[in-house]
């Protein structure tokens, strides 16, 4: 379990959330809703351990493995698909596997700054499963798809990553509410749970 306690976070006079506390239990998948700009993105990163909070602490994360899908792909342009995952995953075999999976079989020595949007954002995906972890931090992981891919890799991440502790920002509200998953819906700014 991860937990925030009183957490504040402030960039300059900005305060982006006061005193938030919440739990991500183990093995469930837990989704963080609300409008853009509001601080998602900033939340899931401090929970994460990327970013340290103005106030407060956030515990659990001890010895876990993080698996991110970043807001951006953050991918090497000029490395090929196979090579992006390689760099962080070294088995071959299951970087071809991963490629597969999300559709990229046919495109693994093409660099990645080839490729179109709907496949880096694939690609951000694969490499994420890859790596594989204890904890996964998804950060709208199906931005950037086309309708069709959407569903198909909505769906290839609830299968591979059923069971795991996921951490899940997404405006897709199928994806969102699946049974089983804890939806955190935020309001605001400053960011708080809504009412
Ligand atoms: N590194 C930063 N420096 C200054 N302001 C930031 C930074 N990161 C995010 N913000 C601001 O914090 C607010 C929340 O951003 P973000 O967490 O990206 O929201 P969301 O993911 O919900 O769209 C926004 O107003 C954004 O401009
Ligand atoms: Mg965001």
């Amino acid at each position: 379990m991860i937990e925030a306690k009183e957490i504040s976070k402030r960039y300059g006079d900005k305060t982006v959330f006061e005193r938030l506390s919440l739990t991500v239990e183990t093995g469930v998948w837990t989704v963080l809703t609300g409008a853009s700009g509001l601080g998602k993105t900033t939340l899931l990163r401090v929970l994460a351990g990327l970013e340290q909070p103005d106030e407060g602490v956030v515990s659990g994360l001890d010895g876990l493995r993080k698996s991110f899908v970043f807001q951006e792909n953050r991918l090497l342009e000029r490395a090929s698909a196979l090579e992006n995952i390689l760099c962080v995953a070294p088995d071959r075999e299951r970087a071809m596997k991963m490629l597969e999976l999300v559709g990229l079989g046919t495109e693994l020595s093409k660099p990645a700054g080839k490729l179109s949007g709907g496949m880096k954002r694939r690609l951000a995906i694969a490499r994420a499963l890859a790596y594989g972890g204890d904890v996964f931090f998804l950060d709208e992981p199906l931005r950037e798809l086309d309708k069709g891919t959407e569903t198909q890799i909505a769906s290839l991440l609830r299968g591979e990553l059923q069971g795991k502790t996921v951490l899940l920002i997404t405006h897709d509200e199928d994806f969102a509410n699946r049974p089983g998953n804890t939806v955190l819906r935020f309001a605001g700014p400053p960011m708080k749970p809504e009412a």
